[in-house]
Protein backbone atom coordinates (compact mmCIF):
# COMPACT_ATOMS: atom_id res chain seq x y z
CA UNK A 1 0.00 0.00 0.00
CA UNK A 2 1.47 3.50 -1.14
CA UNK A 3 1.51 4.91 2.89
CA UNK A 4 1.91 8.90 1.85
CA UNK A 5 0.04 11.91 2.42
CA UNK A 6 0.01 14.79 0.33
CA UNK A 7 -0.85 18.22 1.88
CA UNK A 8 -0.58 21.36 -0.19
CA UNK A 9 3.44 20.67 -1.79
CA UNK A 10 4.35 18.48 0.93
CA UNK A 11 4.01 14.85 0.54
CA UNK A 12 4.47 12.78 3.65
CA UNK A 13 6.17 9.73 4.07
CA UNK A 14 3.17 8.34 6.24
CA UNK A 15 0.59 9.92 8.13
CA UNK A 16 1.83 10.37 11.75
CA UNK A 17 3.35 13.44 12.69
CA UNK A 18 4.51 14.69 15.97
CA UNK A 19 2.79 17.42 17.56
CA UNK A 20 4.26 20.80 18.34
CA UNK A 21 5.83 21.12 21.88
CA UNK A 22 5.78 17.73 22.68
CA UNK A 23 8.87 16.65 20.75
CA UNK A 24 11.09 19.96 20.82
CA UNK A 25 12.48 20.18 17.32
CA UNK A 26 12.56 16.11 16.61
CA UNK A 27 16.64 16.44 17.32
CA UNK A 28 16.26 14.45 20.84
CA UNK A 29 15.46 11.53 19.03
CA UNK A 30 16.46 11.61 15.45
CA UNK A 31 16.21 7.53 14.95
CA UNK A 32 12.13 8.04 15.84
CA UNK A 33 11.79 11.58 13.57
CA UNK A 34 13.33 10.05 11.05
CA UNK A 35 10.64 7.47 10.65
CA UNK A 36 7.81 9.60 11.22
CA UNK A 37 5.50 11.67 8.52
CA UNK A 38 7.35 14.60 9.79
CA UNK A 39 7.75 16.90 12.96
CA UNK A 40 6.12 19.80 13.89
CA UNK A 41 8.35 22.47 15.95
CA UNK A 42 7.28 23.99 19.03
CA UNK A 43 6.09 27.35 18.72
CA UNK A 44 8.46 29.78 17.50
CA UNK A 45 8.16 33.72 17.55
CA UNK A 46 9.81 36.80 16.21
CA UNK A 47 11.57 37.16 19.74
CA UNK A 48 13.14 34.71 22.25
CA UNK A 49 10.55 34.01 24.80
CA UNK A 50 11.97 32.61 28.32
CA UNK A 51 8.11 31.31 29.23
CA UNK A 52 6.24 30.78 32.28
CA UNK A 53 7.72 30.00 35.71
CA UNK A 54 7.42 26.52 37.04
CA UNK A 55 5.46 24.40 37.65
CA UNK A 56 5.01 24.19 33.51
CA UNK A 57 3.00 20.52 33.75
CA UNK A 58 0.69 18.95 35.61
CA UNK A 59 -0.76 15.53 36.04
CA UNK A 60 -4.31 14.33 35.85
CA UNK A 61 -6.05 11.38 35.51
CA UNK A 62 -7.09 11.95 31.78
CA UNK A 63 -3.77 13.46 30.57
CA UNK A 64 -2.31 16.91 31.47
CA UNK A 65 -2.38 20.93 31.85
CA UNK A 66 0.59 22.71 30.45
CA UNK A 67 1.64 26.31 31.12
CA UNK A 68 5.10 26.62 28.80
CA UNK A 69 4.17 29.61 27.82
CA UNK A 70 5.59 29.60 24.46
CA UNK A 71 9.35 28.99 25.22
CA UNK A 72 11.77 29.24 22.43
CA UNK A 73 14.67 30.60 20.64
CA UNK A 74 13.08 33.45 18.47
CA UNK A 75 12.84 33.22 14.86
CA UNK A 76 16.57 34.23 14.39
CA UNK A 77 18.35 31.58 16.78
CA UNK A 78 15.98 29.35 15.39
CA UNK A 79 17.08 29.87 11.93
CA UNK A 80 20.89 29.83 12.59
CA UNK A 81 20.99 27.48 15.34
CA UNK A 82 18.50 24.58 14.72
CA UNK A 83 17.19 24.47 11.18
CA UNK A 84 20.75 23.18 10.04
CA UNK A 85 20.29 20.60 12.00
CA UNK A 86 16.34 19.59 11.13
CA UNK A 87 17.57 20.09 7.42
CA UNK A 88 19.34 16.79 8.42
CA UNK A 89 16.41 14.83 9.78
CA UNK A 90 14.84 12.22 7.26
CA UNK A 91 11.10 13.20 8.06
CA UNK A 92 9.57 16.80 7.00
CA UNK A 93 9.53 19.57 8.98
CA UNK A 94 6.82 21.83 10.02
CA UNK A 95 7.38 24.91 11.83
CA UNK A 96 4.39 25.93 14.16
CA UNK A 97 4.95 29.76 14.19
CA UNK A 98 3.05 32.06 16.59
CA UNK A 99 2.16 35.84 16.33
CA UNK A 100 1.14 38.41 19.27
CA UNK A 101 -0.28 40.44 16.21
CA UNK A 102 -1.35 39.63 12.36
CA UNK A 103 1.42 41.06 11.11
CA UNK A 104 3.88 39.23 12.78
CA UNK A 105 2.58 36.17 11.31
CA UNK A 106 3.27 37.26 7.97
CA UNK A 107 6.96 38.19 9.19
CA UNK A 108 7.60 34.82 10.57
CA UNK A 109 6.46 33.52 6.90
CA UNK A 110 8.60 35.57 5.08
CA UNK A 111 12.07 34.98 7.11
CA UNK A 112 11.53 31.25 7.72
CA UNK A 113 10.56 30.89 3.46
CA UNK A 114 14.00 30.67 2.26
CA UNK A 115 14.92 28.19 5.02
CA UNK A 116 15.09 24.34 4.13
CA UNK A 117 11.79 23.51 5.79
CA UNK A 118 8.90 21.99 4.38
CA UNK A 119 6.05 23.71 5.85
CA UNK A 120 3.85 25.89 8.15
CA UNK A 121 1.76 24.99 10.96
CA UNK A 122 0.01 28.68 12.00
CA UNK A 123 -0.75 28.29 15.85
CA UNK A 124 -3.60 30.82 15.94
CA UNK A 125 -3.98 29.73 19.57
CA UNK A 126 -2.22 33.01 20.78
CA UNK A 127 -3.28 36.06 22.78
CA UNK A 128 -4.02 39.18 20.07
CA UNK A 129 -2.54 41.67 22.28
CA UNK A 130 -4.07 44.47 20.21
CA UNK A 131 -7.73 43.00 20.53
CA UNK A 132 -7.29 42.67 24.61
CA UNK A 133 -5.87 39.03 24.49
CA UNK A 134 -8.86 36.75 22.78
CA UNK A 135 -6.90 34.53 20.89
CA UNK A 136 -6.66 34.95 17.25
CA UNK A 137 -8.24 31.58 16.76
CA UNK A 138 -11.22 32.59 18.06
CA UNK A 139 -12.66 35.24 15.27
CA UNK A 140 -12.92 33.48 11.23
CA UNK A 141 -11.88 36.92 9.65
CA UNK A 142 -8.79 37.72 11.90
CA UNK A 143 -8.12 33.69 10.80
CA UNK A 144 -8.79 34.62 7.50
CA UNK A 145 -6.19 37.80 7.55
CA UNK A 146 -3.32 35.38 9.07
CA UNK A 147 -3.99 32.98 6.79
CA UNK A 148 -4.09 35.28 3.97
CA UNK A 149 -1.03 37.61 4.90
CA UNK A 150 1.14 33.89 5.60
CA UNK A 151 0.00 32.77 2.27
CA UNK A 152 1.12 35.89 0.42
CA UNK A 153 4.49 35.67 2.54
CA UNK A 154 5.23 31.91 1.56
CA UNK A 155 5.25 29.60 -1.83
CA UNK A 156 5.42 26.41 1.30
CA UNK A 157 2.51 24.40 2.50
CA UNK A 158 0.23 26.69 5.40
CA UNK A 159 -1.70 24.40 7.72
CA UNK A 160 -3.48 26.67 10.18
CA UNK A 161 -3.96 25.02 13.90
CA UNK A 162 -6.92 25.38 15.01
CA UNK A 163 -8.72 26.54 18.34
CA UNK A 164 -11.84 24.93 19.82
CA UNK A 165 -11.87 26.80 22.82
CA UNK A 166 -14.76 29.03 23.28
CA UNK A 167 -15.32 28.82 19.61
CA UNK A 168 -16.88 26.66 16.67
CA UNK A 169 -14.11 25.72 14.72
CA UNK A 170 -15.97 24.86 11.28
CA UNK A 171 -16.20 28.51 11.12
CA UNK A 172 -12.13 29.65 11.42
CA UNK A 173 -11.74 26.41 9.37
CA UNK A 174 -13.76 27.98 6.87
CA UNK A 175 -11.94 31.04 6.85
CA UNK A 176 -8.20 28.94 6.70
CA UNK A 177 -9.89 27.40 3.64
CA UNK A 178 -11.47 30.37 2.03
CA UNK A 179 -7.66 32.26 2.43
CA UNK A 180 -5.43 29.41 0.86
CA UNK A 181 -4.66 27.47 3.55
CA UNK A 182 -3.73 23.89 2.50
CA UNK A 183 -4.70 22.47 5.55
CA UNK A 184 -5.86 22.38 8.86
CA UNK A 185 -4.62 20.93 12.35
CA UNK A 186 -7.82 20.10 14.82
CA UNK A 187 -7.86 20.90 17.75
CA UNK A 188 -5.18 22.55 20.03
CA UNK A 189 -5.14 22.22 24.29
CA UNK A 190 -8.04 23.54 25.85
CA UNK A 191 -8.06 25.81 28.51
CA UNK A 192 -7.49 24.00 32.26
CA UNK A 193 -7.10 25.41 35.77
CA UNK A 194 -5.19 22.73 38.11
CA UNK A 195 -5.41 23.80 41.85
CA UNK A 196 -3.22 22.81 44.49
CA UNK A 197 -4.35 21.02 47.83
CA UNK A 198 -4.29 24.95 49.32
CA UNK A 199 -6.83 26.01 46.42
CA UNK A 200 -4.34 28.39 44.83
CA UNK A 201 -3.73 27.40 40.96
CA UNK A 202 -0.79 25.00 41.01
CA UNK A 203 0.66 26.34 37.19
CA UNK A 204 3.05 28.78 37.41
CA UNK A 205 1.27 30.49 34.41
CA UNK A 206 -1.88 30.12 36.44
CA UNK A 207 -4.43 28.32 33.62
CA UNK A 208 -2.90 25.71 31.20
CA UNK A 209 -3.86 23.79 28.48
CA UNK A 210 -5.61 20.31 29.00
CA UNK A 211 -4.12 17.68 26.08
CA UNK A 212 -4.30 13.83 26.76
CA UNK A 213 -6.89 11.17 26.57
CA UNK A 214 -9.16 13.17 28.09
CA UNK A 215 -9.43 15.54 25.07
CA UNK A 216 -10.10 12.73 22.24
CA UNK A 217 -13.66 12.51 21.82
CA UNK A 218 -14.30 16.94 21.74
CA UNK A 219 -11.21 16.33 19.41
CA UNK A 220 -12.80 13.54 17.19
CA UNK A 221 -15.87 15.76 17.41
CA UNK A 222 -14.49 18.78 15.51
CA UNK A 223 -13.04 16.63 13.07
CA UNK A 224 -16.08 15.32 12.19
CA UNK A 225 -17.57 18.57 12.38
CA UNK A 226 -14.99 20.15 9.93
CA UNK A 227 -14.41 17.40 7.86
CA UNK A 228 -18.44 17.69 6.26
CA UNK A 229 -17.48 21.51 5.92
CA UNK A 230 -14.16 22.04 3.90
CA UNK A 231 -12.68 20.36 1.25
CA UNK A 232 -8.91 20.96 2.35
CA UNK A 233 -7.37 17.93 4.44
CA UNK A 234 -7.82 17.74 8.38
CA UNK A 235 -4.62 16.81 10.77
CA UNK A 236 -6.38 15.52 13.72
CA UNK A 237 -4.82 15.54 17.04
CA UNK A 238 -6.16 15.66 20.68
CA UNK A 239 -5.53 12.55 23.02
CA UNK A 240 -3.51 10.06 20.64
CA UNK A 241 -2.08 7.16 22.65
CA UNK A 242 -1.92 4.26 19.79
CA UNK A 243 -2.90 3.13 16.28
CA UNK A 244 -6.71 2.77 17.44
CA UNK A 245 -7.22 6.28 18.36
CA UNK A 246 -4.83 7.33 15.41
CA UNK A 247 -7.56 5.18 12.95
CA UNK A 248 -11.04 6.58 14.99
CA UNK A 249 -9.34 10.16 13.77
CA UNK A 250 -8.93 8.94 10.12
CA UNK A 251 -12.97 7.71 10.39
CA UNK A 252 -14.02 11.18 11.55
CA UNK A 253 -12.05 12.28 8.34
CA UNK A 254 -8.39 13.82 9.30
CA UNK A 255 -5.82 12.66 6.33
CA UNK A 256 -2.65 12.70 9.09
CA UNK A 257 -3.00 12.75 13.16
CA UNK A 258 -0.19 14.30 15.25
CA UNK A 259 1.06 12.15 18.82
CA UNK A 260 1.35 14.89 21.82
CA UNK A 261 1.12 13.71 25.20
CA UNK A 262 2.00 10.37 24.53
CA UNK A 263 5.42 10.92 23.55
CA UNK A 264 6.11 12.89 26.97
CA UNK A 265 5.23 9.72 28.58
CA UNK A 266 7.37 7.54 26.10
CA UNK A 267 9.22 9.15 23.31
CA UNK A 268 8.78 6.40 20.45
CA UNK A 269 5.14 6.60 21.11
CA UNK A 270 4.47 8.30 17.57
CA UNK A 271 6.42 5.62 15.94
CA UNK A 272 4.52 2.96 17.98
CA UNK A 273 1.38 4.36 16.37
CA UNK A 274 3.00 4.27 12.89
CA UNK A 275 3.83 0.75 13.32
CA UNK A 276 0.51 0.03 14.52
CA UNK A 277 -1.55 1.57 11.85
CA UNK A 278 0.92 -0.30 9.23
CA UNK A 279 -0.06 -3.59 10.57
CA UNK A 280 -3.74 -2.71 10.88
CA UNK A 281 -3.86 -1.51 7.28
CA UNK A 282 -1.65 -4.49 6.14
CA UNK A 283 -3.92 -7.47 8.39
CA UNK A 284 -7.02 -5.92 6.66
CA UNK A 285 -5.61 -5.44 3.46
CA UNK A 286 -6.00 -1.80 3.00
CA UNK A 287 -5.46 -0.41 -0.59
CA UNK A 288 -4.81 3.43 0.49
CA UNK A 289 -6.09 5.64 3.61
CA UNK A 290 -9.04 7.31 1.60
CA UNK A 291 -11.11 3.42 2.35
CA UNK A 292 -10.66 4.68 5.83
CA UNK A 293 -10.52 8.62 5.99
CA UNK A 294 -14.19 9.62 6.79
CA UNK A 295 -15.84 6.44 6.71
CA UNK A 296 -17.61 7.32 10.38
CA UNK A 297 -19.79 9.79 8.10
CA UNK A 298 -20.39 7.17 5.46
CA UNK A 299 -21.89 4.67 7.18
CA UNK A 300 -24.31 7.11 8.27
CA UNK A 301 -22.67 8.04 11.66
C1 LIG B 1 3.94 20.60 26.84
C2 LIG B 1 3.15 20.99 25.63
C3 LIG B 1 3.60 22.04 24.82
C4 LIG B 1 2.87 22.41 23.68
N1 LIG B 1 3.32 23.42 22.89
C5 LIG B 1 2.64 23.75 21.74
C6 LIG B 1 3.13 24.76 20.87
O1 LIG B 1 4.20 25.33 21.09
N2 LIG B 1 2.38 25.07 19.77
C7 LIG B 1 1.20 24.41 19.48
O2 LIG B 1 0.56 24.72 18.46
N3 LIG B 1 0.73 23.43 20.28
C8 LIG B 1 1.41 23.09 21.40
N4 LIG B 1 0.94 22.09 22.20
C9 LIG B 1 -0.30 21.41 21.85
C10 LIG B 1 -0.03 20.06 21.15
O3 LIG B 1 0.69 20.22 19.96
C11 LIG B 1 -1.37 19.34 20.85
O4 LIG B 1 -2.14 20.13 20.00
C12 LIG B 1 -2.18 19.06 22.11
O5 LIG B 1 -1.32 18.69 23.18
C13 LIG B 1 -3.23 17.97 21.91
O6 LIG B 1 -2.64 16.75 21.52
P1 LIG B 1 -2.27 15.56 22.57
O7 LIG B 1 -3.50 15.30 23.39
O8 LIG B 1 -1.84 14.41 21.72
O9 LIG B 1 -1.17 16.09 23.42
C14 LIG B 1 1.67 21.71 23.35
C15 LIG B 1 1.23 20.66 24.17
C16 LIG B 1 1.96 20.29 25.29
C17 LIG B 1 1.46 19.14 26.14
Amino acid sequence: MNTTVTIGRTTFANPVLAASGTFEFGLKFPAVANRLGGVVTKAITLQPRVGNPPPRICEFPGGILNSVGLENPGVEKFCTEVVPRTAKLKCRVLVNIAGFTVEEYGELAARLDSEPVDAFEVNVSCPNVREGGALFGQQPQVVEAITTLVRRRTAKTVIVKLTANFVDPVETAKAAEAAGADGVTLINTLFGLALDENGRPFLGGRTGGVSGPALKPFALFCVDRVAAAVKIPIVGCGGIMDSADAFDFLSAGARMVQVGTASLVNPEAALEVWAGMKECAAKNRLTGWEQIVGRARRRGG
